[in-house]
């Protein structure tokens, strides 16, 4: 099938045409733009919550070493209390969070290789970034999408655990060096050997992402719906308004301007439109009865 030719068509197919094309292109560009705006909005939602629980996680974790530890000294010669321990406070504080059905799916992790407390050890995805920032020690963090097969995509944001001070080494060096309340209560095989500056784990947060994607989804799948109505709409209305105000009038002057060249009786139009269409019938009639009265006088002369 052969498409027409476009100075085939008439005016408002002409017309519709060109609207048809602008608006697919505007479609277009719109659409990227806004699917880019949304989803970037929808990241930056993401992370930034992430990012605040991480700095809430750490300034736990200060508190732990600065005010608590200090105040626990006298009492930790005789009995080892975990809750003078950075990652333990972060962890349990944590969880109380989670308690709030609002962070339930939310996740806090001390990822570490070799863990004092088990339930830390590192699984398959988290042993992945540890390595990669024990490989590129200028590496300060990571973020990025992990799919999960409950909760669909999940962001996760990480940064390296190192053991950064020489304090550190006083229970994770060898079990001899370490506290022995620490020893009866976790025993001696597993968090030590850790050397200063090693990088050990790595503190992960996991938000939920796939709730506020989706709502950005939805948001994007809604502007366009309503930029596709909007461009529609006012495309068929221009098209029968063309047609209408334009396109009708020309075909009528049309006819009765070839009605006249062929001496047929002229019918005045008599328009009050005050456009352009107004002026033309009006030249028109002022033609139509110039044309009559010639005819009208030749007729007599004959
Ligand atoms: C007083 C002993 C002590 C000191 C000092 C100490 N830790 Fe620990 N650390 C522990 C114990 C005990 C745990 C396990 C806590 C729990 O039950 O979650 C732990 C847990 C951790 C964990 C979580 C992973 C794991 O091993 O279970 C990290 C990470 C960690 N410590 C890093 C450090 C760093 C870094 C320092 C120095 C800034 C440090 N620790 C100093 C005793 C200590």
């Amino acid at each position: 099938m052969r498409l027409p030719s476009l100075k085939n068509l008439q005016l408002a197919q002409k017309l519709t045409f060109f609207l048809c094309l602008i608006f697919a292109l505007g479609t277009i560009a719109n659409g990227t733009f806004v699917h880019n705006t949304v989803n970037q909005a929808a990241q930056q939602e993401i992370s930034s919550k992430a990012i605040m629980l991480m700095e809430t996680m750490n300034a736990v974790r200060d508190y732990t070493s600065n005010n608590i530890k200090p105040q626990l000294k006298d009492k930790l010669v005789t009995e080892f209390l975990p809750e003078t321990v950075p990652a333990f406070s972060a962890v349990t504080v944590f969880q109380q969070l989670k308690k709030n059905s609002e962070y339930k799916d939310f996740l806090y992790r001390e990822a570490t290789l070799n863990p004092t407390n088990l339930s830390d050890k590192a699984d398959q995805f988290e042993s992945k970034i540890i390595d990669s920032f024990r490989n590129d020690s200028k590496s300060k963090e990571k973020t990025g999408f992990i799919e999960n097969a409950t909760q669909g995509n999940v962001f996760y944001i990480a940064r390296p655990l190192a053991v950064s001070k020489h304090s550190c080494l006083e229970c994770h060096s060898t079990p001899a060096a370490a506290p022995p309340s620490m020893i009866a209560k976790y025993g001696s095989k597993n968090g030590f050997n850790w050397h200063l500056n090693e990088i050990i784990g790595s503190q992960i947060i996991l938000v939920p992402a796939q709730k506020i994607l989706s709502n950005a989804q939805h948001l994007f799948y809604s502007v366009m719906a309503t930029t596709i109505t909007l461009f529609g709409l006012a495309t068929v209305m221009i098209y029968f308004w063309l047609q209408r105000q334009v396109v009708n009038p020309i075909t009528k002057i049309s006819t009765a301007v070839e009605g006249l060249s062929m001496g047929n009786n002229f019918i005045k139009f008599d328009s009050n439109r005050q456009d352009e269409i107004g002026l033309l019938t009006r030249s028109i009639d002022k033609l139509g009865i110039s044309l009559q009265m010639a005819f009208n006088r030749i007729k007599i002369k004959k």
